[in-house]
């Protein structure tokens, strides 16, 4: 706490948290995280439970809502969102303004903000049943937008969604099927995706979802909010960091090289960290990691892959620093992008393409965030102080007397 006293008059106190390590900035029913006994919940149930047992869907119907659907109410939500998940089809044009090798997460911040300009007088931020149709909107067509982006990248024709398929099934087509050529999803892809969606589902007030929040409080187009948080997700600290995992490994390159960089990552010097180490809340091994290291071995042995040398290369280096003084102290564990990245590369997706995949797992959590938000009677503009460490008073100068 820091006692503010301007240049002009007393402020009275603020809290200085650079980072926002100790300040709540909401009251929220969502997701519970409680990173020294390494605990997530969501609504209530354990992670591993959620990712054993129920669906993508499944779970987004929890977070939006609170409970569990029955089999009615599943079914109804997946009637909604299976409807609501085509785009406008002028929107093939923003695609193609966009260069050859343009990032997807370029393309699906842009193309998720361009939502807004589609779905906007039609918007009562304030009105429940409207903040509804917004929430199943974009549940629905972000695995449409997302799999046009990565056509785009590999300059392929966009595959239309088809209705027949499950969530995570009508993604993969999306992906990978092309014109005039037979594809089968294969299930094990289709289960293995579907979980990993699962656990990136929410994550309490992690830097996208603050983002969401925080630009969602001033009442702007939700499609806007969502927008930001995708923006605020591509960086290499937060969802970014999937990416980051299998450029780093490709660099290591060979077992041999690990104790070389972990050496590196301890060196202050060095910008160099390990990445996929380390979280802001968990000070012990990420439970969705534990759950992702365990479908990382059963799909690359399922997929005939078992003898994957990345998939070894990681073992290794979570096994060294593990073991390191260093990494233990600071209580870095792997995180849930370290092994997300193996499993991804497994199913054919190429690296680049890896943060889409954490936005479209991410969505109902940062939807079912800004529908809890908008329904607060407690919710204000979010406005953050700062400690002004400028200049005083001075007088301008012309710019000959400079
Ligand atoms: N490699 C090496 N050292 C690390 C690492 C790492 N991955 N992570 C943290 N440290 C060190 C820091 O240098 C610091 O050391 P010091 O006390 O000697 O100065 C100490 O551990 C604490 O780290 P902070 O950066 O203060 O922790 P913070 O909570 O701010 O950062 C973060 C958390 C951003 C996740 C960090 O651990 C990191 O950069 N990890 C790698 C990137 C990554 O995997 N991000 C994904 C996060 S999970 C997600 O978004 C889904």
């Amino acid at each position: 706490v820091v006692d503010i006293k301007s240049l002009y008059s007393q402020f009275g106190y603020f809290t200085y948290d650079p980072g926002f390590t100790s300040t709540a900035s909401c009251r929220s029913d969502i997701t519970f995280i409680d990173g020294d006994e390494g605990i997530l919940l969501y609504r209530g149930y354990p992670i591993d439970q959620l990712a054993e047992k129920s669906s993508f869907l499944e779970v987004s119907y929890l977070l939006l809502y609170g409970e569990l659907p029955t089999a009615d109410q599943l079914s109804e939500f997946t009637s909604s969102i299976t409807r609501h998940n085509m785009v406008n089809e002028s929107l093939k044009n923003f695609f193609n303004g966009f260069h050859y090798d343009a990032h997807p997460m370029a393309m699906l911040t842009a193309v998720v903000g361009s939502l807004s300009a589609f779905y906007h007088e039609s918007i009562d931020v304030n009105d429940p049943a409207s903040r509804e149709i917004c929430a199943h909107r974009i549940i629905a067509k972000m695995p449409t937008i997302s799999a046009a982006a990565f056509k785009h990248m590999i300059g392929e024709p966009f595959i239309y969604p088809q209705n027949t398929l499950s969530y995570t099934g009508n993604f993969l087509n999306m992906l990978f099927s092309r014109p005039n050529e037979d594809y089968e999803v294969n299930p094990i892809a289709e289960k293995a995706l579907d979980q990993l969606l699962i656990l990136h589902a929410d994550h309490e007030q992690n830097a996208s979802t603050s983002t969401v929040r925080l630009a969602g409080s001033t009442g702007t187009n939700p499609f806007a909010a969502i927008a930001s948080g995708c923006a605020a997700l591509w960086g290499p600290a937060h969802g970014g960091a999937n990416e980051a995992v299998l450029n780093m490994l490709e660099e290591i390159g060979d077992v041999s090289n690990v104790p070389k960089f972990i050496d590196k990552a301890k060196d202050k010097e060095d910008p160099f960290r390990l990445m996929g180490f380390g979280h802001r809340v968990y000070k012990n091994y990420d439970p969705r990691a534990t759950i992702i290291r365990k479908t990382c071995h059963e799909v690359l042995n399922e997929l005939g892959m078992s003898n994957d040398p990345q998939l070894e290369l990681a073992m290794r280096l979570e096994e060294i620093a593990l073991q390191d003084e260093y990494f233990v102290e600071r209580k870095l564990y792997p995180n849930v992008d370290f092994y997300s990245g193996i499993i991804y590369r497994a199913l054919g997706i190429p690296t680049e393409f890896f943060t889409v995949l954490f936005a479209l797992g991410r969505t109902p959590g940062w939807i079912a965030q800004w529908m809890e938000m908008s329904a607060d009677p407690e919710q204000r503009i979010g406005r953050p102080r700062q400690i002004y460490t400028g200049a005083a008073t001075r007088d301008y100068v012309s710019i000959d007397k400079r």
